[in-house]
């Protein structure tokens, strides 16, 4: 089944509790974006906005760290209360690390660890990565900024990671994030996504719960 990951950059910040509250019972995940102007040309929020929504959020909190030197914050965004963090590819080749230090710097701290890429990053750079990490995310958009459109060419490239895992026989989940939605839903989980981020089809809908349902296939 696949797990649906509202992202609360979408959100309306002068009513994040009730838009928490909106999604508690109908999504798997709530997906957590931090950007620091510096690995993607953007600023959104930190600890202070994650203790509090991690209060009154009822699933796992999911955070996407799109910041340089990830390796920082790991551990204070696992006790603020991540229950998976990923981290960009990007990060560590301009850190000059290899991506399994992070990786094991996540697990270390009690939470599932991620690895992510932008859209021009070739996926082939993730199959050393398959046996240790616990999940992949694939942009489906460049990192930065919620509302954009969906990147075709992504479906191709979750199917290109499905087919290596399948190759080594190893079973890992594939996160895809940017422009997602019922209309693409479908095509992301044939690829072999098992969990859908999406913002703005969820909390710009009328309806966030029936936006959840309609992307379960
Ligand atoms: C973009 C973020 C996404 C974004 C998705 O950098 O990583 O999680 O919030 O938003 P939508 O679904 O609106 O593309
Ligand atoms: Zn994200």
């Amino acid at each position: 089944m696949v797990k649906i990951a509202p992202s609360i950059l979408a959100a309306d910040f002068l009513h994040l509790e009730r838009d928490v509250k909106l999604v508690n019972d109908h999504a798997d995940l709530l997906h957590f974006d931090v950007m620091d102007g510096c690995l993607v040309p953007n600023l959104s929020f930190g600890f202070p906005v994650m203790e509090a929504v991690a209060k009154i959020a009822a699933i796992p909190l999911d955070v996407h760290l799109m910041i340089v030197n990830p390796d920082k914050y790991i551990e204070r965004f696992a006790a603020a209360g991540a229950s998976l963090i990923s981290f960009h590819l990007e990060a560590a080749d301009e850190a000059g690390k290899d991506v399994s230090e992070y990786i094991s710097l996540a697990k270390s701290c009690g939470v599932m660890a991620g690895v992510a890429i932008d859209p021009d990053v070739p996926v082939e750079r993730l199959f050393p990565y398959i046996r240790e990490v616990d999940f992949f995310l694939i942009m489906s958009v460049f990192a930065g900024f919620g509302g954009q459109k969906f990147i075709e060419e992504s479906v191709g490239r979750i199917a290109g990671l499905r087919a290596e895992m399948d190759r080594i026989g190893t079973v890992k989940d594939i996160e895809v994030d940017g422009g997602v939605s019922a209309s693409n839903a479908k095509a992301l989980i044939d690829a072999g996504a098992t969990m859908l981020v999406a913002g703005s089809s969820v909390f710009k809908a009328e309806d966030p719960a029936l936006a959840i349902a309609g992307m379960r296939f």
